[in-house]
């Protein structure tokens, strides 16, 4: 059983702290309001889940997601994350979200915006190419012929294991698609982006399967490193 701390508890983290209590492990939620806000959210959880502040959740997680807007990720605390597997869920989709000059200014680079404020963590790029319903409904036993892969990029083999074995408990095989700046193959704008959406219904399908298999071919689509 494995500690999660959750720097973020929308519609990502909350999903996926859903998936991680349901697999067996402890999860720790923050937001930006205060741990009082989460108390709706905790109850549901049942009594594996606890909120507290951003800092106490980068303490207490063996793992930490940060799932927030990405104009916030100055604000993630770098100190308590000093060391740890970081999971970094974060786009930047003007076309959805607004431009934000900052990031914008960062150009091809913005998906790894994350790591060059954690310089002392490990940042491993996951989740952040399936939308939060379906992440909530593809997730199949190990072997099952319908199970999905979601990529994963990171520059430190060890922390990539550590978010491989996460995603496997969690229902999804991991698809490593190299270094950390190679999460631009599956970043908004990509063929990988769309990987899980139904053709006829979009974001409002339960979504379909993608395989490993499916997976390398929608990134081959985009070019390799
Ligand atoms: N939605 C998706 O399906 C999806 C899919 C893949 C990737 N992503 C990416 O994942 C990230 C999260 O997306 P989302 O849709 O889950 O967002 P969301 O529903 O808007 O949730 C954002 C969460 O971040 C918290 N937050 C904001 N600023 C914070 C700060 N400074 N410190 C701590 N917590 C803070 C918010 O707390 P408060 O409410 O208290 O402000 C909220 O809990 C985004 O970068 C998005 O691009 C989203």
């Amino acid at each position: 059983m494995t500690t999660i701390g959750f720097i973020g508890s929308g519609m990502i983290g909350s999903t996926l702290a859903r998936l991680a209590v349901d697999a067996g492990h402890d999860v720790v939620l923050s937001n930006s309001r205060g741990p009082e806000t989460l108390h709706e959210l905790v109850m549901r959880l049942g009594p594996d889940a606890r909120a507290a502040t951003p800092a106490e959740a980068a303490t207490a997680g063996d793992l930490v997601v940060v799932t927030i807007p990405i104009r916030a990720y100055r604000q993630v605390p770098a100190a308590p994350l000093q060391g740890k597997v970081v999971i970094d869920t974060l786009n930047y989709d003007p076309a959805r979200q607004g431009r934000v000059p900052e990031i914008a200014a960062a150009g091809a680079q913005a998906h790894t915006l994350l790591q060059t404020h954690l310089t002392g963590s490990h940042v491993v790029k996951a989740f952040s190419n399936i939308f939060f319903t379906h992440l909530a409904t593809l997730g199949r036993p190990a072997g099952a012929s319908d199970r999905s892969a979601l990529p994963i990029a990171g520059n430190d083999a060890t922390a990539k294991q550590a978010v491989a074995t996460l995603i496997d408990s969690l229902g999804y095989d991991a698809y490593d698609v190299g270094p950390l700046a190679e999460s631009r193959r599956f970043a908004p704008g990509t063929p990988a982006q769309h990987a899980y959406l139904d053709p006829a219904g979009m974001f409002a399908a339960p979504g379909r399967p993608a395989s490993a298999d499916d997976l390398a071919k929608l990134l081959a689509a985009y070019g390799s490193s």
